[in-house]
């Protein structure tokens, strides 16, 4: 028997369930078929258990702190055990969340493997076997941790945030490839939790697309911290002894360490829902080939989150998802602009940036003014502690000469990943350096900086 929606999606993480939820608050009949657990990668391997952890290595961080503060306390023991527990509860509650969403929302769910064959149908195979129909699918089958040659993820010596995520013991020698969003978050949390972390990355600068001073300023503090961070080395293979392996790098670079991290980048599940017989096209690098309305070649036919070649970020999956939903419904919204969205990175010091790099600006040729300012001098940061970091501010210089429209915004440092709001607003609002100069900025507050940055962008300032 086939079943009948007005939508079928294929996977449930946020790109796909946020289309199920979105068609259902837009009065449609929306079926979600997950192979896996719902809410996907970033409930379950990814943002939130990640996210949760980290924040024990900041629990321990302000615990080590505390003298100086002239709170005394013994030193710090951290029992992984227990934080694995709470990561979990935390994981348990939203995923449970879920579930009683899309339920509240009549979304039906398929456990089991969805495959899409021609005319639109679905066959769902594994948990509940059905076949379903449905004039529009989105294909929503989301990425898995890429490796490399060399090293098999074995799950005890060489793991990939997979199996990171439910460590129960840091490990003493640690080497992290690939210093991707993923790779400085776990070297960061690996650090704070005792290790000894070496970080190797490809590419002539760690955190690839953030703004070169940002990631400059990441890199400092790493080393500050005691991080090995090399950057333009080539990993080549690693020699397993025992409990421990020596990594390979560089001309003549080794380190043996307990553990190896492979974080370099995720590959998109293209070819996971079948799509034998239709016209959708998965590219050699294994994504979902879309247009700019994320149209596959297959009429009514979505695909959305990590399987398409847009920013890997659960939020763009949100937006993504909602996008689908109206286009299908004839709303003409506007494509989510990939150069634009927010990127939030949990390291210690947090990332957060919007908008267009110093370097893109340049790249696309805009004739630019920046302006960049250090937390040392801000009232907040020096009270709780935390004085690395800086906001740079990228405008567009006016046919006046003056700065103009603001077109990239960058922040290093405490809590930046909650400060960025304003920033991405101005950014998306297209709004000038005066307009957001006139805006005031509470004190005494870590964003005053961000106020005072784009303040002297207008050619006079207060503090800076
Ligand atoms: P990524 O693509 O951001 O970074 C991977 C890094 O590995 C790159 O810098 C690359 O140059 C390097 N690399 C590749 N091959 C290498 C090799 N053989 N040796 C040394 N370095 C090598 O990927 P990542 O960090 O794994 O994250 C995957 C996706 O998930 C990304 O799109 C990322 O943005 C997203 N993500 C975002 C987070 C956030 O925004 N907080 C957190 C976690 C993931």
């Amino acid at each position: 028997m086939t079943t009948s929606h007005d939508l079928v999606v294929i996977g449930g993480g946020p790109a796909g369930y946020a289309a199920a939820l979105f068609a259902s608050a837009s009065g449609l009949d929306a079926g979600l078929v997950e192979e896996s657990k719902l809410g996907g990668t970033c409930l379950h391997v990814g943002c939130i258990p990640a996210k949760e952890l980290l924040e024990t290595a900041s629990v321990l961080r302000t615990v080590r702190q505390a003298a100086e503060f002239g709170v005394t306390v013994g030193e710090p023991v951290v029992d992984l055990a227990v934080s694995q527990e709470r990561k979990q509860q935390v994981v348990d509650g939203l995923s449970k969340g879920l579930t009683g969403l899309l339920a509240g929302r009549n979304v039906t769910v398929y456990a089991g493997t969805g495959h899409l064959g021609v005319d639109h149908t679905v066959t769902v195979d594994g948990g509940d076997p059905a076949v379903l129909q449905a004039p529009h699918i989105v294909l929503a089958t989301g990425s898995s941790p890429r490796t490399i040659p060399g090293f098999d993820i074995d799950g005890t010596l060489v793991v990939t945030s997979d199996e990171l995520l439910s460590i129960t013991e840091a490990p003493d020698r640690v080497a992290v490839i690939g210093g991707g969003a993923i790779g400085c978050e776990f070297a960061s949390m690996l650090c704070d939790l005792g290790s000894s972390v070496t970080l190797l990355e490809a590419m002539p600068e760690i955190l690839p697309g953030c703004d070169a001073d940002a990631a400059k300023a990441v890199r400092r503090a790493f080393r500050k911290r005691k991080i090995d961070v090399h950057v333009g080395v080539l990993v080549h293979g690693h020699d397993p002894d025992g409990s421990a392996t020596t990594v390979r790098f560089g001309d003549d670079g080794s380190v043996e360490v307990d553990l190896v991290v492979v974080a370099v980048g995720r590959r998109p599940r293209g070819d996971a829902a079948g799509l034998v017989g239709t016209r959708v096209e998965v590219d050699d690098r294994g994504f979902v080939v879309v247009d700019d309305r994320l149209r596959t070649a297959e009429p009514g036919v979505y695909a959305v989150g990590d399987v398409v070649a847009t920013p890997q970020l659960a939020h763009v999956g949100f937006a993504e998802g909602m996008f689908v939903v109206r286009d299908l419904l004839g709303e003409n919204p506007v494509p989510v602009d990939p150069s634009t969205v927010p990127w939030c990175i949990y390291s210690h010091p947090e990332v957060a940036f919007a908008g267009l790099t110093e370097a893109a600006a340049r790249e696309a040729g805009h004739d630019v003014v920046v302006s960049s300012h250090r937390f040392m001098g801000n009232g907040r940061a020096m009270i709780v502690g935390e004085t690395d970091g800086l906001v740079k501010v990228v405008a567009e210089k006016g046919p006046d000469g003056r700065a103009g429209r603001i077109l990239g915004v960058h922040l290093v440092g405490p809590w930046v990943t909650e400060q960025l709001g304003q920033g991405y607003l101005a950014v998306n609002w297209e709004a000038t350096v005066d307009e957001v100069a006139a805006f005031i900025q509470p004190h005494p507050t870590l964003s005053e900086l961000f106020g005072e940055t784009v303040l002297s962008l207008t050619g006079r300032s207060l503090h800076g």
